[in-house]
């Protein structure tokens, strides 16, 4: 410690960053006690609904795909979508009203881009000489179910594209609006039209999209689907079901081992539509069960709806509260689906470097050995079975605080 405990000026810094950052990083499953105990893209959640009554650091962040493995086909990728992307539990309406509708996201669409959220499904309405973004019924909008201006989160979007100058973002519209050209209207006004992917482009035949790299060189990063056929003509924008199938959303969607269509969308395995799209959420969100929903049955569902789309793995995963899990949730899913899509590995983490398909490697993994994650459930309610690993805290995190603090008292019993 000779030039350390030297200088002053690295004292100082050591104690900066001691206070300032967290001391102890915990991995996935690791108990925490707050979210800066996790690393990043990890915070620090309980899952009550299924068991999972001690704190852990959970994932809310998917792998950027792209980072891993590059250059494929747009629909060779999975993203991470969510559902009522703009109904954010909490906020009141922008008309100043409060908010009699369902909420289904804890936070705002920057944040949800910034964790890697890249499908957002937005309902949109006529609404005060405007497009709103309204949780509504009988294709009405009133004050008690309008969230925001369109405008507002369509701004944040292109924001987002601007800065981040080779993501793609992808937009479903329920679309309630009959204002003539509404849709290109706001488009414009946000400055996105400068980026929608053309309709031309959109392959209506089931072949590949063009690959990411194209659609970033070409600054066609966002697509925009709509729920309403007579806008393709009209406005040029694509109509939902003539590219994409859906499974059921809902309860409907949710019973295990089925996988039905939804009515508006082809059979699940019309491979004329290039993109699957999987929705799992309840009819009514209940936030405090999500966490339960995202887990284990989100996972299976997305097996089950590969086998149902005709061997096809998702291209996006649409959720309400993307954040809840007792574990690896949506984000996890979205890494598993990009495994299999991208190079046959159990997930896109495994991929090894530079991989691509068509390539030799496709199906050669990278597969970490995984230490077993600490037991879910607190003292008082062991778990059950054989399962014996029941380490108190995790030994890495607590050699780190006794170093952490043990630098720091002697740090600070020293004059500087
Ligand atoms: C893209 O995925 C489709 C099936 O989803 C597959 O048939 C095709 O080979 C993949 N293309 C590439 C370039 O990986
Ligand atoms: C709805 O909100 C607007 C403000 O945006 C207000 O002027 C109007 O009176 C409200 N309407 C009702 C029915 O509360
Ligand atoms: C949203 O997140 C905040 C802060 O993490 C938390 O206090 C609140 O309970 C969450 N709300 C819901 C509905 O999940
Ligand atoms: C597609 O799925 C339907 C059931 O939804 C089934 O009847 C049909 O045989 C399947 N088609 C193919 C080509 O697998
Ligand atoms: C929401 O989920 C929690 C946890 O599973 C459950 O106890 C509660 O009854 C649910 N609420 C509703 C309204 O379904
Ligand atoms: C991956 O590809 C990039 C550029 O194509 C190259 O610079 C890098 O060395 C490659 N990495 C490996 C491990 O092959
Ligand atoms: C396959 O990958 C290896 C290294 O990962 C690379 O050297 C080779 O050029 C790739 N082949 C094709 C056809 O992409």
């Amino acid at each position: 410690m000779g030039a350390f405990s030297k200088s002053p000026k690295l004292q100082v810094l050591f104690i900066i960053a001691c206070l300032f950052s967290p001391c102890i990083s915990l991995k996935i499953g690791e108990t925490c006690s707050k979210d800066t105990d996790c690393d990043a893209g990890l915070s620090c959640q309980t899952c009550a609904a299924n068991g999972n009554t001690r704190p852990r650091c959970t994932r809310i962040q998917p792998t950027n795909p792209t980072s891993k493995v590059k250059g494929l086909p747009f629909n060779n990728y999975t993203w991470l979508t969510t559902h009522n992307s703009y109904a954010q539990a909490g906020v009141r309406s922008s008309t100043g009203s409060l908010i009699i509708a369902p909420m289904n996201q804890n936070d705002t669409v920057t944040s949800q881009l910034k964790n890697g959220v890249r499908g957002f499904m937005l309902d949109m309405y006529d609404f005060n000489n405007d497009i709103w973004l309204c949780h509504s019924t009988g294709g009405k909008c009133y004050n008690f179910t309008a969230f925001r201006p369109a405008l507002d989160v369509l701004k944040e979007i292109r924001a987002f594209l601007e800065a981040n100058p080779s993501e793609i973002v992808t937009i479903f519209i329920e679309d309630y609006v009959t204002s003539p050209s509404g849709l290109s209207k706001v488009f414009d006004s946000a400055g996105l039209k400068t980026y929608m992917f053309p309709l031309a482009r959109m392959p209506k035949d089931g072949n590949d999209w063009p690959t990411v790299d194209d659609m970033a060189k070409n600054n066609q990063r966002l697509v925009v689907f709509t729920s309403k056929s007579s806008k393709e003509a009209s406005e040029g924008i694509a109509y939902e079901w003539n590219y994409v199938v859906e499974n059921q959303y809902g309860n409907g969607g949710m019973v295990p081992n089925s996988c039905p269509n939804r009515a508006e969308s082809s059979p699940m395995n019309t491979t004329s539509k290039s993109l699957v799209l999987v929705n799992y959420f309840r009819d009514i969100p209940n936030a405090s069960a999500t966490c339960a929903d995202n887990s284990a049955p989100l996972l299976s569902e997305i097996k089950t709806c590969y086998d149902a789309a005709g061997k096809r793995w998702p291209n996006f995963i649409a959720v309400d509260y993307y954040q809840k899990s007792d574990g690896g949730g949506a984000a996890e899913a979205v890494d598993q689906s990009n495994g299999q899509l991208t190079c046959g590995c159990d997930s896109i983490t495994y991929c090894k470097v530079n991989a691509t398909t068509g390539n030799a490697t496709f199906g050669s993994c990278d597969v970490p050995k995984l230490a077993p994650p600490p037991p879910a459930s607190l003292a008082s309610t062991p778990p059950s079975g054989p399962s014996s690993n029941f380490a108190p805290r995790n030994s890495k995190s607590i050699l780190l605080r006794w170093l952490c603090g043990t630098i720091l008292a002697a740090t600070l019993s020293m004059r500087i």
